[in-house]
């Protein structure tokens, strides 16, 4: 058994379906199913025992205690968190008490269960914590990509919590030798990404012909990387990984947010010649800025190749029309997703820029 946090969100359901594709040991689940969560990512493995699915909160440390002396996992793989940046500025807390306290939860019952471990099974086991390339803050136009030694500088509540919870997992290492693994990861996209992201809200707007919203002048620039090969890296990271390490993965991608709304406006031109929204492009909008916008984020991904093996295998191109693909086929998906919640977050966020 593997324990994964957060597995019905857009990685975490990425990397069970790619999981139980490419190994063995069985999963359990442990998910809040928050506005992010959603057991339809999920579906092809209904009536799958190697799938067990738990509705729970990682801050209940009584009911991770008693997960994990029930499945006796060989490693936790922790995606659970409140991920969204601008979520983060409109309100704080919850990135607080499931990033942080939630993260110190889950390390306080991982260390009590793996204290009690017999030795060999103690010396194999893992706790792999998924970050984020946030926590290193914003760089400018010539500085070098992050390296693993750079240091964090998290501007958002969200990044700022992640960090933080960066640090209790370090600390567990470095005080009670939990063997930890941390992974800071640039921008994802692909497949189950919730439409309040970048990509998969381009693509959604441009569907129906609303504004595509530029956030200030567009130049921002981050480092893109297809889900699918941020699974791959975990899973090299877990099976290879040295304890007590962190690891950065990255596409080598740098793209500004123009770059890629022009990419996916293309992509909708070329697969939907007769749209009559076609060019795309001309929904173009620039809106009001997002307060404290980190500037460039760029990863050097060369620790994970040189000791792992592991480098991305789709290129931007390859990755973006896979997901363009996606969510035009995947129209009931859509639907579901951005039913109430969702329209009043949109226009939460929107509404007064
Ligand atoms: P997501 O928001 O799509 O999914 C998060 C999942 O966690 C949801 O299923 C949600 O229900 C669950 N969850 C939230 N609070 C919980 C709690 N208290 N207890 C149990 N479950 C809870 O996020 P994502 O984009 O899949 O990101 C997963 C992880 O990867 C996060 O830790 C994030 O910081 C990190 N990350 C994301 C990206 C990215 O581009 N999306 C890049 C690098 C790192
Ligand atoms: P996002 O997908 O929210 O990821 P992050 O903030 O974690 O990098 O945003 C990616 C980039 O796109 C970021 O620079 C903000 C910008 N952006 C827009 O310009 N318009 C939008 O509507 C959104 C959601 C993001």
């Amino acid at each position: 058994m593997i324990l994964v946090t957060g597995g019905a969100g857009f990685i975490g359901s990425n990397f069970i379906l790619d999981w139980i594709a490419s190994e063995r040991t069985p999963v359990v689940n442990l998910d809040k199913l928050t506005y992010a969560g959603n057991l339809e990512n999920l579906a092809a493995l209904q009536g799958d025992p190697r799938h067990v699915f738990v509705h729970g909160d990682i801050c209940d440390g009584a009911l991770v205690g008693r997960l994990l002396r029930e499945h006796k996992p060989r490693a936790i793989v922790h995606f659970a968190a409140e991920s969204h940046v601008d979520r983060s500025i409109h309100g704080p807390a919850d990135f607080i008490e499931t990033n942080i306290n939630g993260t110190f939860r889950l390390l306080e019952e991982a260390r009590a269960y793996w204290q009690e471990l017999p030795q060999a099974e103690k010396a194999a086991f893992r706790f792999l914590h998924v970050s984020t390339d946030e926590v290193y803050g914003s760089l400018g136009p010539d500085d070098p990509p992050f390296s693993e030694t750079t240091p964090y500088a998290p501007n958002s509540p969200y990044s700022a919590s992640k960090a933080a919870s960066d640090h209790l997992v370090r600390a567990y290492h470095h005080t009670y030798g939990l063997p930890t693994l941390t992974t800071n990861c640039s921008n994802n996209y692909g497949a189950y990404q919730f439409p309040e992201k970048l990509i998969p809200l381009i693509i959604l707007n441009a569907l129906n012909g609303k504004p595509l919203p530029i956030y200030g002048d567009g130049l921002n620039i981050r480092d893109w990387l297809h889900v699918g090969d941020h699974c791959t890296a975990i899973r090299a990271v877990l099976a290879k990984g040295r304890p007590g390490e962190t690891y950065n993965i990255g596409g080598w991608n740098e793209k500004t947010n123009l770059d890629v709304v022009h990419t996916v406006c293309n992509i909708l031109d070329e697969l939907q010649p007769d749209s009559l929204l076609t060019p795309h492009a001309s929904l173009l909008t620039f809106v009001k800025d997002r307060p404290g916008h980190d500037r460039r984020y760029a990863i050097d991904a060369r620790k994970i190749e040189r000791e792992l093996g592991w480098r991305p295998a789709e290129t931007f191109e390859t990755g973006m029309r896979k997901t363009v693909r996606w969510y035009l086929e995947h129209a009931g998906w859509i639907q579901n997703v951005t039913s109430g919640a969702y329209r009043e977050w949109v226009g939460r966020n929107y509404g007064e820029r």
